[in-house]
């Protein structure tokens, strides 16, 4: 099974996309600053969503302290502890399953999902990655934006399906790649973004009337 490329063909869905509960379920690997926006959304009443575990790949992830300043459970399930992806994706599903989640955020955790976890969460794995997508995807997205050149970049919030940074788009927004930019400081802009559109993509699909045509999300009035 492969991660990395799309198939040519895709089962064809027209339908409505379904709603999810309100328990939500954060995966990280580092900072955890998109995690944060979440757990401050929801303290603030705005999220519609309520935060009831962090997990990490990563022990030292300095979004795991964060999480348990916030008053979060926390999990820290390292992928070095299993022989393969398909082992490490079965136990954090058990951590989710016992915390009974029902919409999983991936915060910037750096690691490739495999069909373990989005069969377990049809429609339910949200991911922030930091481009206007399919441009690109996989790692160090800021330096492949200016490697190529491009004069604008962004974030995208999409549902998470079997290939890497490939399902159907829930939100996107721009910002202006400027001269003088390093990975660094275009990380910073790409960041206000991400920080704004993770906890606007969980409220809109907790408020639903989404359809899912092909990869294509839209609204649609209810009937
Ligand atoms: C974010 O920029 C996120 O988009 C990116 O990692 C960063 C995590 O920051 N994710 C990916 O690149 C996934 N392919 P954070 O830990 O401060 O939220």
């Amino acid at each position: 099974m492969s991660y990395e490329l799309p198939p040519h063909e895709h089962p064809h869905r027209d339908e409505a996309l379904p709603v999810p509960g309100p328990r939500l379920g954060i995966l990280i690997s580092g900072q955890g600053t998109n995690m944060m926006r979440l757990l401050e959304a929801a303290r603030e009443g705005s999220l519609d969503a309520e935060p009831v575990v962090v997990i990490s790949n990563r022990a030292k992830a300095p979004g795991v302290q964060r999480a348990k300043d916030a008053g979060v459970p926390t999990e820290v399930i390292s992928h070095r502890a299993f022989p393969d992806r398909e082992s490490f994706d079965r136990a954090v599903v058990e951590a989710l399953r016992r915390h009974r989640v029902d919409l999983v955020c991936l915060a910037g955790f750096m690691r490739i999902v495999s069909p373990v976890v989005t069969r377990a969460f049809p429609d339910r794995v949200l991911n922030i990655h930091p481009s206007l997508l399919p441009a690109f995807p996989g790692l160090r997205a800021h330096h492949q934006a200016l490697d190529r050149g491009v004069k604008v970049s962004g974030a995208t919030v999409h549902l998470v399906d079997e290939y890497l940074d490939h399902g159907p788009i829930l939100l996107q927004d721009s910002v202006p790649v400027e001269d003088d930019d390093t990975p660094d400081t275009l990380a910073d802009r790409v960041r206000e973004v991400e920080h704004r559109l993770l906890p606007e993509a969980v409220r809109r699909l907790r408020r639903g009337g989404y359809w899912i045509e092909g990869r294509r999300v839209t609204r649609r009035a209810p009937d």
